[in-house]
């Protein structure tokens, strides 16, 4: 790791994990990921925001000493997830006159996972103000990004917001700055998509307030920094707006091509009616991709043989993810084939009991699919037509 400048007495310290394949045994991670810590030096005081994960701390350390610091008088906690905290024990054995600086839930989260002497905090409210000698950093709350004490620490002299996990991206690379504009919007959409999309409102109150400050510079937790901040919230003011894009997502599973011959059928006849379609043989699929898609879709429709009197476990698993994601979507629907008798609707809804989209009625299929069973898909076709239509014209 090597310090990397984003302005005077303003770096980057980066640890990249490059071969990190989940997150929390809960997230893949295709491109790895990245711990950013900053360190601001003023006048009088010189800071760090933020740490690094524990599996990082010894590279996390080097890279201080290499630096020559002499002190460190302030270590801000953002957020108290091990991802960003878990280096700080390690700092104050480096610098023990160092100061913790973060809110009082902050500090208590922090407390709960590690051994750090409360008189080592300072607690700050929303708002407040700290001095570095020319350098000043304003502390903003932005609760529930993602979890209930996330803030934000804006360094007001060069107008750079730290704003944690908030507006990151899952993206392990050597690049300072988010310049692959492309590869960052794919790796931030997964970050949103599995992270922040449940807390959406949170998500806009605190895009608020980081729009508010009219940053030159976003340089979160994860992922590169942001030079051009119009391109990070711009994205996440689509993501979490009300608006839909006209698409159908469906996670869909077949044991005997059944449910499958349902679902190819149902594709070309929505692709007939202009709505573009994306299939995901959740099987196999990267929970990622799903949530991914999920975004912004107006429309899912679970395909399901039935098991046991119910969805497929993998169905049911997808089922259960957007249920906890939460995303906007607007419609919904059931569909898939069964043997003797099906509870399928019954159980999936449970499972979707958080998720309140409009759903149409299913269309369940006794075996294979025939001509009656084909005109009930074109009915759904077509309501999932006239519903889109109707939200295009609204
Ligand atoms: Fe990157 Fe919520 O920790």
């Amino acid at each position: 790791m090597i310090p990397m400048k984003i302005k005077d007495n303003v770096y980057s310290l980066r640890s990249n994990h490059w071969d990190r394949k989940m997150f929390d045994e809960l997230v893949p991670l295709p491109e790895g990921t990245t711990y950013n810590s900053y360190l601001v030096r003023g006048a009088e005081k010189t800071a760090l925001i933020d740490t690094a994960y524990p599996p990082k701390t010894a590279s996390y350390i080097a890279a201080l000493k290499a630096m020559g610091l002499q002190k460190v008088d302030y270590i801000v906690s953002n957020h108290a997830e091990q991802d960003h905290s878990g280096s700080i024990p390690a700092v104050l054995q480096m610098f023990p006159e160092a100061k913790v600086v973060t809110n009082p839930r902050c500090k208590g989260l922090i407390r709960d996972a590690l051994a750090i002497d409360p008189r080592a905090f300072i607690d700050v409210k929303d708002g407040d103000r700290l001095s570095l000698g020319g350098k000043t950093l304003r502390f903003i709350y932005t609760p529930w990004v993602h979890w209930p004490e996330t803030m934000a620490t804006f360094l007001e002299e060069d107008r750079v917001v730290f704003p944690c996990d908030f507006l990151g991206s899952h993206l392990a690379t050597t690049d300072l700055f988010a310049h692959d504009e492309a590869r960052v919007e794919v790796a931030a959409k997964r970050y949103y998509a599995e992270i922040m999309m449940p807390y959406r409102p949170h998500c806009r109150n605190a895009l608020e307030r980081i729009t508010a400050l009219e940053p030159e510079v976003i340089a979160p937790s994860h992922g590169p920094v942001y030079d051009k901040p119009a391109f990070i919230l711009d994205l996440y003011r689509q993501w979490t707006s009300n608006d839909v894009k006209p698409e159908v997502v469906i996670p869909y599973v077949s044991m005997y091509e059944n449910t499958a011959a349902m679902v190819e059928y149902l594709t070309d006849r929505l692709v007939e009616r202009g709505l573009p379609v994306r299939p995901f043989d959740v099987v196999a699929v990267d929970s990622g991709d799903l949530s991914m898609a999920l975004v912004e879709a107006s429309t899912v429709v679970f395909a399901t043989p039935t098991v046991l009197g119910g969805p497929h476990p993998s169905i049911a698993q997808a089922a259960y993810l957007v249920n906890i994601l939460l995303p906007k979507t607007r419609f919904a629907a059931l569909i898939g084939s069964y043997g003797w008798g099906t509870t399928m609707p019954d159980v999936l809804g449970e499972l979707l009991s958080q998720f309140k989209p409009k759903f149409f009625d299913p269309v369940l299929v006794k075996g294979a699919p025939r001509e009656d069973d084909y005109r009930a898909l074109d009915q759904l076709a077509d309501a999932i037509a006239e519903a889109n239509a109707a939200l295009a014209a609204d």
